[in-house]
């Protein structure tokens, strides 16, 4: 969003600076035209006699003489170059090139600058948000972070719920879960899972009276730990690859695992309260 405002803020400002350019340019050849045609109607009407006109050279060399005391530098007037009147065909395709080449410059700015915010979006190790690995933290705190928000942690720069994995259930998960890039995070005690449900995509918030996750849009609802207990949906809740980091949880966002088959109920938990369908807690 912030990239994308800074590019419409780049193309404006090129868009204003051009638009002043041309302005400019237009004014001085203004200008120009307005001088010479006053002079060629002085001279016309013999405002200025060719027998008494006066060069800027005789005036250039009457001040020198004058400052110098007489002692004059001789010069070449030979080596001056003859002043040739600029070609205005010429100026106006001067004119056209520097336009040209400003509308040119001013596309392409806006074009690399496009593309640098579609490949920091595409790429998701560019950014530290969503796509990237988070670092959750330490273990301890986590796992004290879980607790004190009723078992459902969410983290919303990684659009995850962190929850528990309960020791008792590593048994079944090494079968059901096997050997997933998710695992050591599992071994420690955690699940990962992506918010988005695998149903139609709605965010899937918790329920704290049944202590399940519970989708708004159509009913799906999941256990803990994300394994689908009823709805529609064709499976249990993404999960995210985890790790640990020096005693630290981190998890890749950018590493989807999909979630557990249809029946997969390794923790065996059951509705602990009413359900929140119809009244989304988050
Ligand atoms: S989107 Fe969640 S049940 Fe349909």
């Amino acid at each position: 969003m912030v990239l994308a405002l800074a590019i419409i803020g780049i193309v404006i400002l090129a868009a204003i600076a051009l638009f002043a350019a041309s302005r400019r340019s237009d004014a001085n050849s203004a200008i120009s035209a307005e001088t010479r045609k006053r002079d060629q109607s002085r001279v016309a009407a013999g405002a200025i006699g060719v027998e008494e006109e006066v060069t800027g050279r005789e005036v250039e060399k009457a001040a020198a003489l004058e400052r110098r005391q007489g002692d004059l530098v001789a010069f070449d007037e030979s080596e001056i170059e003859p002043w040739v009147a600029p070609d205005p065909e010429a100026i106006g395709v001067a004119r056209r090139q520097f336009l040209n080449r400003s509308i040119i410059g001013m596309f392409g700015f806006a074009l690399s600058g496009f593309g640098a915010a579609v490949i920091a979006q595409l790429w998701p190790g560019a950014s530290e948000g969503f796509g990237s690995a988070i670092n959750v933290g330490e273990v301890g705190d986590v796992r004290a972070q879980i607790t004190a928000a009723n078992g459902f942690l969410y983290r919303p720069e990684g659009r995850m719920w962190v929850t528990e994995y309960p020791s008792g259930a590593l048994e079944k998960a090494a079968v059901e879960y096997g050997d997933t890039a998710a695992w050591p995070g599992i071994e420690a005690g955690f699940m990962a899972l992506f918010q988005k449900c695998p149903h139609l995509g709605c965010r899937v918030p918790e329920c704290g009276s049944s202590q399940f996750f519970e989708c708004p849009c159509h009913g799906s609802f999941y256990n803990q730990v994300g394994e689908k207990r009823g709805g529609p949906a064709p499976r249990g809740m993404d999960f995210f690859a985890m790790s640990i980091s020096n005693g630290n949880l981190v998890v890749d966002t950018g590493n989807i695992i999909g979630g557990q088959s249809i029946g997969v109920n390794t923790t065996g938990q059951e509705r602990e309260g009413p359900s929140c369908l119809g009244a989304s807690s988050h």
